[in-house]
């Protein structure tokens, strides 16, 4: 509240009254801030193309998380949406104008809407921490006495508001990278690029860090690209995400159903570290791919939002006389919507499988056989284990 009071003259404002000061607003039509057509980028004709046909639309004011394995693209996309690298083919629109069309002193001026943060924040360990604040304003010629008021502002933003008169030496690293995050903004950008920019710090720093990000993108409305390797950063903040792997779109939606419901085998066991997709190989491996006589069907319930586990397996054992054997179960929290995972062996199921996945879709749960437990296996299983 009192930040935006005091900044709220320094920063962008939601274009559209987004959900400013962390209150509920209905969510309302999204509008794309960064469109991203059929991008190509080929460094080396012998290498191949980095990107490849990338095809992605941000939301203003949303967080979108661009995560991949290292050398899948990400920092090259980052940079076409800046313009540092112009596309072998494609098109980029920010804020409705062509980045990959625009050249000289009209690329500049774009440039200054898109602001970026960096994993070794390239602070100038001459100048303290406000004249590095300052330092955009000055290249970009703001007059003197709205430097003088806003870089304290931006600092307090970032919450270094007693900082100022420190050098980068004497800051600690999740300092440094609020100095980073507080030059970013100087220019009042209306988006926000962070290539890895928290892979350099603690866990504990990367967790305040993001949480100033999604504060600023939350109070401010600025709509923020995230890259990063770090499924967990993803998780945490972001409202939409894009799995790059060799430079294509795997999947790219809401966080919530990339993670609940990747498409791609792929991103499946990407995301596998953040949510429990697989079974343990100890359980997968006894399971056969067709039923028999000999086995039960296994199956995945996934439970999003609030439904309760205990009705489900009771009504599995009261209505449906199945004796559920519960193999793996986890709750997992994906930008702050429970997602649950629960998987079992529904013995004496088979013969009433349509029956129980009917049930579950009425109950908005999404049910899926995922194999079939040969009886010997997991019995000699359970032996071993009492
Ligand atoms: N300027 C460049 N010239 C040639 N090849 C590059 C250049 N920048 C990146 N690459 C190559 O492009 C691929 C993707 O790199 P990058 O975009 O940095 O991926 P990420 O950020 O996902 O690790 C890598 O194989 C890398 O070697
Ligand atoms: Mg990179």
């Amino acid at each position: 509240m009192n930040l935006l009071a005091r900044t709220g003259s320094v920063l962008p404002r939601p274009a559209q009254s987004g959900p400013a000061n962390g209150a509920q607003a209905a969510p309302l039509a999204a509008r794309p801030i960064i469109e991203v057509h059929s991008l190509t980028k080929v460094y080396d004709l012998k290498a191949g193309p980095v990107l490849d046909n990338v095809s992605i639309v941000v939301e203003e004011g949303s967080v979108h998380g661009i995560i991949g394995r290292s050398g899948a693209g990400k920092s090259t996309l980052v940079r076409c949406l800046n313009g540092l690298v112009s596309p072998t083919f494609g098109r980029i629109t920010v804020s409705g104008r062509e980045i990959s069309a625009l050249k000289g002193a009209d690329l500049r001026r774009a440039r200054r809407d898109i602001a970026m943060i960096f994993q070794h924040f390239s602070l100038l360990s001459s100048r303290t921490a406000a004249a590095n604040v300052a330092l955009p304003l000055e290249i970009a010629g703001v007059p003197k006495e709205t430097i003088r008021q806003r870089v304290p502002a931006l600092l307090d933003l970032v919450g270094l508001g007693g900082k100022a008169d420190s050098y980068p030496v004497e800051l600690s690293g999740g300092q440094k990278q609020r100095i980073g995050i507080a030059r970013a903004l100087a220019l009042e950008p209306t988006v926000l690029l962070s290539d890895e920019a928290t892979s350099a710090l603690d866990p504990e720093t990367t967790e305040q860090i993001l949480a100033l990000l999604k504060d600023i993108n939350r109070r401010t409305g600025i709509t923020v690209v995230l890259i990063t390797h770090e499924m967990e950063v993803v998780r945490q903040i972001a409202d939409h995400v894009t799995v790059l792997e060799h430079g294509k779109v795997i999947e790219t939606g809401p966080t919530f159903d990339v993670f609940a419901f990747p498409k791609s085998p792929i991103a499946r066991s990407f995301l596998s570290s953040i949510v429990a997709h697989d079974l343990p190989p100890e359980v997968s491996n006894g399971l056969v791919a067709t039923a028999t006589a000999e086995t039960d069907p296994v199956l995945r319930i996934t439970f999003t939002g609030v439904a309760a586990h205990d009705p489900v397996v009771a009504t599995l054992v009261e209505r449906f006389k199945v004796r559920p054997n519960i193999l793996h179960g986890r709750i997992d929290y994906i930008a702050g919507k429970p997602l649950g995972i629960m998987t079992l062996i529904a013995e004496g199921g088979e013969p009433k499988l349509d029956a129980i996945l009917s049930y579950l879709s009425s109950l908005g749960l999404h049910g899926e056989v995922i194999g079939h437990a040969v009886r010997s296996v997991f019995a000699g299983a359970h032996r071993a284990h009492s």
